[in-house]
């Protein structure tokens, strides 16, 4: 019986990392134009899938990540570290952090995916992040920020998607569920969960999320707030079925979508 690990499974399912670092750079080269932005900080990196793709995608990049568990941190090393070349291999590293107490080193950008950051539910303990991070980036870097919402992303259902994948020379497919277990309109406070059903097997609860669905007006005001000169935001645009496109656009409003994605940006 096939026993993929869960993160495995998750990167399968929800990770990009070739897409997200060429839409670091695409946003890099629009926001410091003439500049090479090149040490990255990926913050809640889990498995440091976007560090190692950041230090691939060019000699001068470095990447170092962070995160609080090192489960993740560890699958990450002997996964993906093992991967890269020599060269790339001494560009990056992950450590076991909480993002919230660090200032140090400065970086040139800092990419906090996946709306990760909405594990921080009070203002305070959101504008104390954003603090930290505007003291670790170096001047005209910039701080990018996944955000997810609309109204799809605060009804309660759930969402099958099958995957396919190449695991050890053999074809699999597996079963993603996103499901989307409550929101509170007074708190904004949101119950995600990821399941996986591999082979007939649950894997129930795989990972869960307690977040606060923030929006992209409280955030731009609370970089603003800790010391960012601007902001900008960038819009997944939709295709003819309003489906994302993975492509993005510098806009100043957004269309009413279902569910949308964006990135948030903080310039220092
Ligand atoms: C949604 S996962 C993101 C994984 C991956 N980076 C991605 O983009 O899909 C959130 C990660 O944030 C980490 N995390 C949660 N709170 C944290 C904190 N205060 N500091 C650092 N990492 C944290 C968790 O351990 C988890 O690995």
């Amino acid at each position: 019986m096939w026993k993929p690990n869960k993160y495995f499974l998750y990167e399968k399912s929800v990770q990009s990392p070739e897409a997200h670092v060429e839409l670091v750079a695409q946003i890099a080269a629009d926001l410091a134009p003439g500049r090479h932005l090149k040490s990255l900080r990926e913050d809640f990196c889990g498995t440091s899938l976007i560090s190692c793709q950041w230090v691939r995608s060019h000699p001068a990049h470095t990447a170092l990540g962070f995160d609080l568990d090192p489960v993740p941190l560890a699958y990450g090393r002997r996964h993906h570290f093992s991967k890269l070349s020599a060269g790339e291999r001494r560009r990056v590293s992950a450590v076991r952090r909480d993002v919230i107490s660090v200032s140090k080193p400065r970086h040139d950008l800092i990419v906090a995916a996946n709306f990760s950051f909405y594990i921080f539910k009070q203002r305070a303990l959101l504008l104390k992040y954003f603090k930290k991070a505007r003291a670790s980036i170096n001047s005209g870097g910039l701080f990018i920020l996944e955000m997810a919402g609309g109204s799809g992303m605060i009804q309660t259902m759930r969402e099958w998607k099958p995957v396919y994948v190449t695991s050890a020379g053999k074809k699999r497919r597996f079963t993603y569920v996103w499901d989307q277990l409550s929101f509170d309109p007074i708190t904004h406070d949101v119950k995600y969960a990821i399941h996986f059903h591999v082979d007939g097997r649950r894997m129930e609860g795989a990972f869960e999320y307690d977040w606060r669905l923030w929006t992209i007006p409280e955030v731009k005001d609370l970089l603003l707030e800790a010391g960012f000169s601007d902001t900008a935001v960038y819009w997944e645009t939709e295709d003819e079925n309003g489906e994302g496109t993975g492509e993005y656009e510098r806009r100043e409003n957004g269309d009413n979508a279902v569910s949308w994605i964006a990135q948030v940006v903080g310039i220092v």
